[in-house]
């Protein structure tokens, strides 16, 4: 073959090109699958169509975010997708016929990233899984979405009245798919606690890892308190089981330390959030950002454009971020305002979003020797040492936060269908690297230490 012009060379230096290969100097994480354990002690990034996108994701999981969730994905329109990589920040698209990047995902998040099917049937359940298995550590059949779009077709919450097909696509899933690739389910509680045990004794023996129980009903209305205290009968069924399955409560968990009042109650393995991650993606950090206008929107931005994400899909997850009322509003108008990221070049100045991945980079490359944390053994477990904050980053205990249930002003789940783009590392030599020392923008917060242990017997119950 003819060697590259240097002419060429720089042209395609120059610009983003795609290929389906991920760039050679982006390493791709050991393939050790996740177990049962991987999913116990920590708080996690719930699935969330539109909010849960890739650098939402990123910042999750530098905040403390023990795994994350994708937006839930049907399975035909995955199979009707193709699998692009940007050489540049290694994002990977999965790209629709109509849609650029319904699905999008990184390297760097692999370890730590479960994808979520939306199925029926379970040939097309595990055609989409191994479609998108080496790019995520695990497959997750969604059995608790209410809407319409996933009802009609017989998928989400639909799947809880007809517990044979369930049970079929988890078993076809763990049946076909490599021992290395996890698989878990989300559920929704059923409205009697006796069908809702028979209900989860028939998906523990499926041979799944995980079971993520969101605590309402399928009619129940997201501003209705989530009735967590049934999750604690659940969960002793399953242990009294033997099966080596993680439950994960779901349902009005606001931050760290309502985690671990949840899981007090509970005795579940983890927490999930998804609202209130949605409106500020560093709850899962014993000390939050406080003040997204002034520490958290601007890194996000930069991520994103590093990353290559939809401007539509930035501009939306910055329209759910909640900041402070009396905080500057400039920032928000502007991206209100703006049609793309090159109308933001005056307020952003530098686009330095290498920086900021590089700084998630480097939060997950400490959790290979100290793995991330979360949730303390019992009560009387003293929470992880607060991280001193940074210059300029204004951080708040979680024990101070008065946020107690879901936000009323949500608006229920949108459409699924969008698209989420993801960056990454390698280095892109047309950027002026700005080390987050120099930028101090959203200075990482340091994973919490480990703790690990059994499960904190039940002390209180909120009324
Ligand atoms: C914007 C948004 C999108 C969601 N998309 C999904 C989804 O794709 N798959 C899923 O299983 N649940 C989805 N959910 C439900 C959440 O994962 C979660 O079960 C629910 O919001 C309860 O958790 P919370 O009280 O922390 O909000 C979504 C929720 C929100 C707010």
């Amino acid at each position: 073959m003819r060697p590259l012009s240097f002419a060429r060379r720089l042209v395609l230096m120059s610009r983003r090109s795609f290929s389906s290969s991920p760039p050679r100097d982006i390493k791709r994480p050991r393939l050790a699958g996740l177990t049962p354990d991987d999913y116990r002690n920590g708080v996690m990034l719930a699935p969330m169509v539109r909010s849960g996108a890739l650098p939402t994701r990123l910042f999750a999981l530098k905040h403390g975010a023990k795994l994350v969730w994708g937006p839930e994905m049907v399975d035909k329109a995955m199979l009707n997708s193709e699998r692009v990589v940007d050489p540049v920040s290694g994002t990977i698209s999965y790209n629709g016929k109509q849609e650029r990047a319904m699905f999008t995902c990184h390297p760097v998040e692999k370890p730590y990233l479960i994808f979520q099917v939306g199925s029926a049937d379970p040939d097309l359940a595990v055609q989409a899984a191994r479609l998108v298995m080496d790019d995520v550590s695990g497959i997750e059949l969604n059995c608790g979405c209410p809407k319409p779009f996933s009802t009609h077709a017989g998928m989400g919450a639909a799947l809880l009245t007809n517990p044979d097909i369930l049970c079929s696509i988890l078993s076809a899933l763990r049946r076909e798919l490599p021992p290395r690739i996890s698989i878990s389910a989300k559920i929704r509680l059923l409205p009697t606690q006796e069908d809702t045990l028979a209900l989860v004794k028939e998906i523990v023996n499926t041979g799944i890892n995980c079971l993520t129980i969101h605590c309402r009903t399928r009619n129940m209305r997201p501003r209705q308190r989530a009735l967590i205290p049934r999750l604690k009968e659940i969960v002793d069924f399953v242990r009294g089981l033997g099966r080596d399955v993680a439950i994960i409560e779901n349902g009005d968990c606001v931050g760290f330390e309502d985690a671990r009042r949840i899981r007090a109650i509970t005795g579940a393995d983890s927490v999930m959030i998804a609202t209130a991650a949605e409106a500020n993606p560093s709850v899962f950090s014993p000390t939050p950002l406080t003040s997204l206008e002034d520490n958290f929107i601007l890194p996000y931005l930069r991520l994103c454009k590093y990353l290559d994400n939809k401007w539509a899909s930035t501009k939306f997850c910055v329209s759910q971020f909640k900041g402070r009322k009396s905080a500057n509003k400039k920032m928000r108008e502007a991206v209100i305002k703006a049609k793309d990221y090159a109308d933001l070049d005056a307020l952003v100045e530098s686009w330095t979003g290498s920086d900021e991945f590089a700084a998630i980079k480097a939060a997950l490359d400490t959790r290979r020797s100290a793995p991330p944390v979360l949730l303390p053994a019992d009560e009387s477990t003293p929470p992880p040492p607060p991280v001193p904050p940074s210059e300029g980053e204004e951080t708040t205990s979680t024990t101070a936060t008065t946020m107690t249930t879901t936000p009323p002003e949500w608006r229920g789940n949108p459409d699924p269908a969008v698209v989420y783009d993801a960056p990454l590392l390698p280095a892109n030599e047309h950027r002026v690297m700005i080390p987050a020392g120099v930028s101090k923008q959203d200075p990482g917060t340091p994973t919490p230490i480990a703790l690990s242990g059994p499960a904190p017997p039940a002390r209180c119950i909120r009324s």
